[in-house]
């Protein structure tokens, strides 16, 4: 008792002194005041997020979001978007409160950009009682017959020097948007995690290897969930818990998709924490979106979803079909299918989902979880079954068979005839097996390449029918790059 206690008081603190700090700063009159006092307003800076666009759509707006301490204030956003001159208003900004045991009350703003005549940048202004006291350059949504950019990593949010280089070489190569792969912040998604691991990198005030960079205020941030994401979701013991669900905003998850994360502890923590959530949770695991000719698909793969249940399956098999226009389609979630490392090898459940993915011509898909880069062969897998149905597995190890296209090396041959996994789990955390990384002999056959020597990020570039996608280090030096053609 005593323990949670002394916890709940340091999360207070570091919000007190946050507040405090911001506070102090506006007292003094020295000439950066009026930068400063952009500072105070906020407890965390405007960031871009999908918000809940219409499924199925091309994505045509963002939403802004910011967080501040619980004073009631008059806010509103202003927008200018292509040759206009004028500046337009978002909708009255509303906000949800977050009141959770341990933790000063707060709100966290939403404003939602209409990019629907937007190419570019798109300058944005926050305004507190009339007052601006922030500005940024948003980047719009590009349509379907435009090139774009995108960078995505895992295993992230541990307040580390890689973690902290990577953010500010992906704010330096200009990516339309960023994936993260879920462990988005360690160790256990907590509020106060969110307070040291997570903003002050990726929303940071400058950008600088050693500080991070002030990337979520310019360019959208999606996200998976991973174990570490709901390693809090025991509210007795971490009253803080979940935050993802507070602080994210994105698709809800349709009908049919949804798979709640178990919550745990006292009646009324769990009432807080879901009030809290203004109908977020349970509605944020599973979801889709559009971007540009691709379509995504994001999945909660933490064990306590069962990739066997058949309407879960056919809402996958559904979005899939209905993103038929799509050039691409990726899929992102935490936990990977097809896995070398001897790190987390029995944790290989979204096998399961090999056979949804291959007959809804998913491209790529992008997993963390195991800390350092894998890539596969393209490949196909069937599960083995028990005299029973029933499929066979070690632990969560889905056992089967795997048949590889072993045509494509992504240099001259370039077309694949099934899935690429991907592994992008070195992000910011340690690294797993580093010892693997020059024994090809321990990798499983289906592995084309295993780096896990070094931090990385996937960067990758699409135009039109082709892609290049590129590992890259924390310095963004070049790890591994193929091309895929359609
Ligand atoms: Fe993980």
């Amino acid at each position: 008792m005593a323990k949670r206690w002394s916890a709940m008081v340091a999360i207070a603190l570091v919000v007190i002194g946050v507040i405090s700090l911001r506070e102090r700063r506006l007292a003094t009159t020295d000439p950066l005041a009026s930068e400063r006092h952009a500072e105070q307003a906020f407890l965390v800076e405007p960031y871009l997020q999908l918000g809940d666009p219409p499924t199925h759509q091309p994505t045509r707006s963002l939403t802004l979001v910011w967080q501040t301490a619980d004073r009631q204030a008059d806010w509103s956003v202003d927008y200018k978007v292509g040759a206009d001159e004028r500046w337009r208003s978002t909708p009255e900004p509303a906000f949800d409160r977050v009141a959770m045991l341990g933790v000063p009350p707060h709100r966290v703003y939403h404003a939602k950009l209409d990019l629907r005549d937007a190419d570019g940048s798109v300058p944005y202004r926050v305004k507190k009682g009339g007052e601006t006291v922030f500005t940024a350059l948003a980047r719009s949504p590009k349509d379907a017959s435009k090139p774009y950019r995108f960078v995505v990593f895992g295993d992230c949010g541990a307040n580390s020097a890689d973690q902290k280089a990577i953010a500010c070489e992906t704010f330096k190569s200009q990516p339309d948007f960023v994936m993260i792969t879920g462990d988005i912040v360690y160790g256990q998604g907590l509020i106060s995690e969110y307070l040291t691991n997570f903003w002050p990198i990726y929303n940071a005030d400058h950008a600088a290897p050693e500080v991070g960079a002030p990337l979520m205020r310019t360019t959208l941030f999606a996200a998976a969930i991973g174990n570490h994401d709901v390693a809090g979701r025991n509210l007795l013991k971490t009253p803080d818990g979940l935050a993802y669900f507070l602080y994210w905003d994105q698709p809800r998850s349709p009908a049919g998709s949804r798979a709640p994360t178990p919550l745990m502890g006292p009646a009324d923590r769990i009432k807080a924490f879901v009030d809290s959530t203004a109908g977020r949770y349970p509605t944020m695991n599973n979801f889709s979106f559009e971007y540009g000719n691709s379509h995504w698909t994001v999945l909660d793969s933490n064990p306590y979803v069962d990739w066997t249940n058949q309407a879960l399956r056919d809402w996958v098999i559904q979005d899939l079909t209905a993103a038929g226009k799509a050039t691409w389609r990726f899929v992102a979630f935490h936990h990977p299918g097809f896995n070398s490392s001897r790190a987390h090898f029995d944790n290989q459940q979204t096998r399961l989902l090999a056979d949804v993915f291959e007959a809804g011509k998913v491209d790529l898909v992008f997993a963390g979880h195991v800390h350092n880069y894998q890539r596969s062969h393209p490949l196909r897998f069937i599960p083995r079954r028990d005299p029973g149905g029933a499929v066979a597995r070690k632990g969560e190890l889905v056992l089967g068979t795997w048949s590889l296209d072993r045509d494509f090396d992504g240099q001259t041959h370039t077309k694949a005839t099934a899935p690429i996994y991907l592994i992008t789990g070195a992000g910011g955390n340690h690294l797993y097996n580093p010892e693997q990384q020059d024994d090809q002999a321990s990798w499983q056959s289906f592995t084309a390449r295993f780096i896990s020597k070094t931090s990385s990020y996937t960067r990758v570039d699409v135009d039109g029918s082709g892609l290049v996608a590129r590992q890259l280090d924390p310095q963004g030096n070049e790890l591994d790059r193929f091309s895929l053609s359609k």
